[in-house]
C-alpha cells in the first residue's frame, strides 16, 4: 500500500477521490490536509471528515490549512458542487474533528520524518503546498512523488475559456509550485484528462447507483449537482471526476497511458488567469513537469466500481 497524504478542497469529486485513497486497498492514508477552494475551509474540512468516515477510516487525521488564496479573494465552486460542496444532501455531521496541527506544518514535517516514502496528492488549489514551499524550497524532493489535479494542458477550461479551477483560484500558488517542480518529482493530471477519460455517463451512473453499498450510494448522490452543471454548462455526457482520476494515477501509475514532459508556467493576468503556458519550443527551458495526457478510462472506472463495492 502506498503511504499517502491528500490535500483537498473537498467537493463532491474530492470525496470520491478520498474513497479511492482510503478504501481501494491501494493507499495508506497517513493524513488529509484541507484547503479553501470548492467550498470555504471549514466546509472542506467537514466534507473530508464525512468522506473518510464513509470510507471506514475515521481514524485518519485531518488538518486544516489555508482559508484563502495567497493574494486573491476566495472564489468557490458552490454553484457546481452545491452550497455544502456535496450535493446539498443534508449529510449528518461527522463524528470526528480536525486536529490542532496546521496543514502546512504537516506538509513540511511529514516527509522529514519519512524521507522519500510519502506520496502527496493535491486535489484543490495549491495554496497549502505553496505556503509550505515558501518555508522549505526543497520540500518537493522530500516526497516520493507529488501528483496534482491541476491545469488544463489543452487550454480547454472549466472555470474560464482556458483555465482549470484549482489553478485559476490561486494562480500565484500554482506558479510557486511550478518554479520548484521537476518532472521526476511532480506530475500534473489536468482537466483535459478528466474531460476525455473520466466522464461518468448515464450508464456509468446507473451502474454505480446499482452497486447499492453505502460508499456507492454516497459517491453517486454527492455528485448530483455536478451532473446538472455538466448537462447545463460543460455539455459533457455526465459528471466528470477530475480528482478521482488524478488519485487513480497516483495509486496505479500504469493507468496513465500518455504522458509528456514540458516546461509549464501559468498566466496571472486577468484575461488569461490560470491558463497554463506550455513551452514546447526547442529553445524552451528544461521541463519542470510530467503532464499526464490520457488515462485508461475502463481500468479507472473499474477501480472506482470495485472500491465502491467495498471489502469482499
Ligand atoms: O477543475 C477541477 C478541480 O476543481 C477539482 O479538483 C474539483 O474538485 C475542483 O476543486
Ligand atoms: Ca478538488
Amino acid at each position: 500500500m502506498l503511504p499517502l497524504i491528500v490535500d483537498t478542497d473537498t467537493g463532491s469529486d474530492d470525496a470520491v477521490a478520498l474513497l479511492l485513497a482510503a478504501a481501494s486497498g491501494l493507499g495508506d492514508v497517513r493524513a488529509v490536509t484541507t484547503v479553501a477552494g470548492n467550498v470555504p475551509l471549514a466546509t472542506a474540512t467537514r466534507n473530508a471528515l464525512i468522506s473518510l468516515q464513509t470510507a471506514g477510516r475515521p481514524d485518519v487525521p485531518v488538518h486544516e490549512g489555508c482559508e484563502s488564496p495567497m493574494t486573491r479573494a476566495l472564489s468557490t465552486a458552490q454553484h457546481v458542487h452545491g452550497q455544502d460542496g456535496m450535493g446539498d444532501l443534508d449529510l449528518p455531521d461527522p463524528l470526528g474533528a480536525a486536529e490542532r496541527e496546521h496543514a502546512v506544518d504537516v506538509l513540511l514535517a511529514a516527509p522529514r520524518r519519512l524521507p522519500g516514502e510519502l506520496t502527496l496528492v493535491t486535489l484543490g488549489p495549491l495554496t497549502n503546498l505553496a505556503a509550505a514551499l515558501l518555508r522549505d524550497r526543497d520540500l518537493l524532493r522530500r516526497y516520493r512523488h507529488v501528483y496534482c489535479m491541476a491545469g488544463a494542458a489543452d487550454l480547454w477550461g472549466n472555470v474560464s475559456a482556458t483555465a482549470e479551477f484549482n489553478v485559476w483560484v490561486d494562480p500565484e500558488a500554482a506558479r510557486v509550485v511550478l518554479q520548484a517542480a521537476t518532472p521526476d518529482q511532480v506530475t500534473w493530471i489536468g482537466w483535459d484528462v478528466s474531460r476525455r477519460d473520466a466522464v461518468m455517463t448515464p450508464a456509468d451512473q446507473l451502474r454505480l447507483e446499482r452497486i447499492g453499498t453505502p460508499m456507492a450510494t454516497f459517491a453517486h448522490r454527492v455528485n448530483r449537482t455536478v451532473a446538472e452543471w455538466a448537462r447545463d454548462v460543460t455539455g459533457l455526457s455526465g459528471y466528470d471526476l477530475p480528482d478521482p482520476v488524478a488519485m487513480a494515477v497516483a495509486l496505479r501509475p500504469e493507468l496513465a497511458v500518455e504522458r509528456e514532459r514540458a516546461y509549464v508556467d501559468v498566466a496571472l493576468g486577468d484575461e488569461a488567469r490560470g491558463q497554463l503556458i506550455i513551452d514546447r519550443r526547442r529553445s524552451a527551458p528544461a521541463p519542470n513537469l510530467t503532464l499526464v495526457r490520457r488515462v485508461d478510462e475502463t481500468a479507472f472506472k473499474q477501480l472506482l466500481f470495485d472500491t465502491c463495492e467495498g471489502p469482499r
